[in-house]
């Protein structure tokens, strides 16, 4: 092989190489982006479902706060909370919190609870659960998930917070605990969490930095539980 011979073997190898990385780059791209706008369909459509449109007179996509608290929601990364008012008075609150412990990875959610600690839904936006074993977990999968809604602290009891197999009252499935464990466990965490901080969660401002809808502004009022 000459070195003319081995400058166009080197040229190919490079070309083929920087295609490659190119199309991998742009694959990871593109995935990152539909994975983020899959999140946000799902967002937007389980917002609407948790917190009915009569329910509130606020523009709840704009009336929002970020709180962290890695131990009861489930993540480093600030959390949303979507505040729910009507006539400024607090409604409800959206918790987007994480179940960290589910069989593949973080299992998000929302978690809607109404001003007096009842459950207005749960719905998971998005998770890695193994189809058929643990993706009952989605709404569009079984009715598992709804069966939250009206639960509070009190309903069951604190100690009945878990799955049937560790003495709780909630349904496991047939050959996976793990993921109804954990979802159970992340909701019982966002209602505590909702407990001790709700007077706090609606006193603060939003932290939306987008115009809010002419709809959206209201007196900002404390919690009256
Ligand atoms: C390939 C594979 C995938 C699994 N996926 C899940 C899952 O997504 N969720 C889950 O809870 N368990 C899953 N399991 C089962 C768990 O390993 C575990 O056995 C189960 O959650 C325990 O539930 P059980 O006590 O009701 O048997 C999977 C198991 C295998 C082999």
């Amino acid at each position: 092989m000459n070195s003319r011979q081995i400058l166009v073997t080197a040229l190919f190898l490079f070309l083929f190489a920087a295609i490659g990385t190119a199309l991998v780059a742009f694959t990871f791209d593109n995935t990152h982006e539909r994975i983020a706008a899959n999140e946000r369909e799902a967002l937007l459509r389980n917002l609407h479902v948790l917190i009915p449109p009569d329910t509130h007179d606020n523009d709840i996509f704009n009336d929002i706060t970020k709180v962290t608290n890695p131990e009861s929601l489930g993540t480093t990364e600030p959390a949303t909370v979507y505040r729910a008012r009507k006539q400024g008075w607090p409604v409800a609150a959206v918790l987007t919190t994480v179940a960290p412990d589910g069989y593949n990875g973080a299992i998000k959610l929302l978690v809607g609870i109404k001003l007096d600690g009842t459950l207005a839904g749960v719905r998971v936006v998005s998770h890695r659960e193994t189809p058929g074993l643990g993706d009952f977990i989605d709404a569009q999968r079984s009715d598992w998930i709804l069966g939250f809604t009206g639960r509070s602290l009190k309903d069951p009891i604190l100690k009945k917070w878990g799955v049937k197999r560790d003495g709780g009252e909630f349904d496991q499935f047939t050959g996976a605990t793990i993921t109804p464990r954990a979802v159970v466990k992340a909701v019982k965490k966002a209602l505590l969490y909702f407990e001790h901080n709700s007077q706090r969660l609606f006193a603060s401002e939003s932290t939306r930095t987008a115009v809010p809808a002419a709809s959206s502004v209201q007196p900002v009022e404390s919690a009256h539980e």
